[in-house]
């Protein structure tokens, strides 16, 4: 039995070499690395790890190893595969959202975002955007770190060729940043369109993101384009009529009405005239268990089916409970891929969720809460 599962995982002109939680990502002959490392033979080890000396065995065809009998780290395949691995899905190809925008400037192809072929479709968050943007109004989502905000939108956007000039709010930013402002050049002034002029030319939405960290008294520059979709210029008199497809998208973990959970550091309530002006709010939530189960199996195909199974299965106990007692103690989607991260390249349990959770979670009764969880799916 033994020596079938080590045939059928190593074929006999392969030569073998061993990704390992233990020995951090060292590659070496694996026989060699079993005796020196976990004192077991490689009988007993297949006998008593098979899903994982599956998954973090690494095969180099038509190699020798080396004269100590490890084969080089040059010689091992970035994303080692192994036989009887689950292959890599073939990504669905999404229908476009939107008209294609097929003839577009160089200068305005470069903010067209790249398209993620990993991308998963929510459809009640897509068709509420969709509807926002058909109807040209303009769009504030918002909602906890990681529940897919920005993702959706900018994949949206390459789906359909739709330029998105993206801005990062900061506190200290100024009026300019949005107008744009005069700069010089061999001793000459020009004036240089900041991103609304820019976006407005361009027929590209302006992402406005993490809206709420601007200082709320700059964000009323954007107010008469919100209202007319016209932008006088005070410094130059001019003035900029907006491209039909145009649009303003606003995202942020708060609403604009202030962070009662305290968490989100940094954060203003916004100007009630201006959210005055917003035509939807789409609040998004921690993603559902089938979906994050779906999101790793396309990312980490070697990954065994029990282990995805079980990311998502800790994400959303987590997250259902997370509303109750921190929101610091959800699990983001990007918390959801750091460990399957770890986990496909070999790490155990245990590291995982030190690297990816426990090491980052600064109070001990939300550690010890969030361990809770971990415990009652037997982890
Ligand atoms: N619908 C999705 N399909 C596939 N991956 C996603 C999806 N949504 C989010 N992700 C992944 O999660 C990461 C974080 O999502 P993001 O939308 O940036 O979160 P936030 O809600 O904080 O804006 C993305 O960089 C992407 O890798
Ligand atoms: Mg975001």
């Amino acid at each position: 039995m033994v020596q079938t599962i080590v045939s059928a995982v190593l074929p006999d002109d392969y030569h073998r070499c061993v990704r390992c939680a233990k020995w951090l990502g060292t590659r070496e002959k694996l026989e060699a690395h079993l005796t020196a490392v976990h004192s077991m033979t490689l009988e007993e080890y297949c006998g008593k790890h098979r899903k994982s000396i599956e998954r973090s065995i690494g095969i180099v065809k038509g190699k020798n190893p080396t004269k100590e009998g490890f084969a080089q780290d040059s010689d091992v395949p970035k994303t080692p595969r192994s036989p009887g691995v689950k292959s890599r899905q073939k990504p669905k190809k999404i229908t476009p959202f939107f008209p294609v925008r097929r003839s577009l400037d160089d200068a305005v192809v470069e903010y067209v975002p790249k398209v993620d072929p990993y991308f998963i479709v929510d459809k009640g968050l897509t068709a509420d955007v969709v509807f926002a943007l058909d109807n040209e109004m303009v769009l504030y989502m918002w909602g906890p770190k990681g529940t897919c905000k920005t993702h959706t939108l900018m994949q949206m956007a390459a789906l359909s060729r739709i330029p998105v000039i993206r801005l990062n709010c900061r506190a200290d930013m100024r009026s300019s940043h949005f107008i744009g402002r005069i700069a010089g050049r061999q001793g000459s002034t020009f004036w240089k369109d900041g991103v609304l002029p820019k976006a407005m030319k361009y027929g590209a939405w302006l992402l406005v993101d993490e809206v709420d960290i601007a200082p709320p008294h700059i964000l009323n520059v954007l107010q008469a384009v919100m209202d007319s979709r016209v932008l006088t210029i005070e410094d130059t008199g001019g003035v900029v009529r907006a491209h039909k497809n145009f649009r303003i998208i606003f995202d942020a973990n708060t609403s604009g009405a202030g962070d009662p959970s305290g968490q989100y550091h940094g954060t203003h309530p916004l100007n009630e005239s201006f959210r005055d002006r917003v035509g939807m709010w789409v609040k998004t939530s921690h993603p559902t268990e089938s979906f994050i189960k779906n999101l790793v199996t396309r990312k980490f195909p070697a990954l065994p089916e029990e282990e995805v199974a079980r990311v998502a299965q800790l994400a959303s106990k987590v997250n259902a409970g997370s509303s109750t007692v921190s929101e610091q103690l959800s699990v983001s989607i990007r918390r959801v891929l750091a460990m399957a991260m770890y986990l496909d390249s070999g790490y155990s349990w245990r590291r995982t969720l030190e690297f990816a959770i426990y090491n980052n979670v600064a109070d001990k009764y939300e550690l010890r809460a969030f361990k809770e969880v971990v415990k009652s799916i037997g982890l």
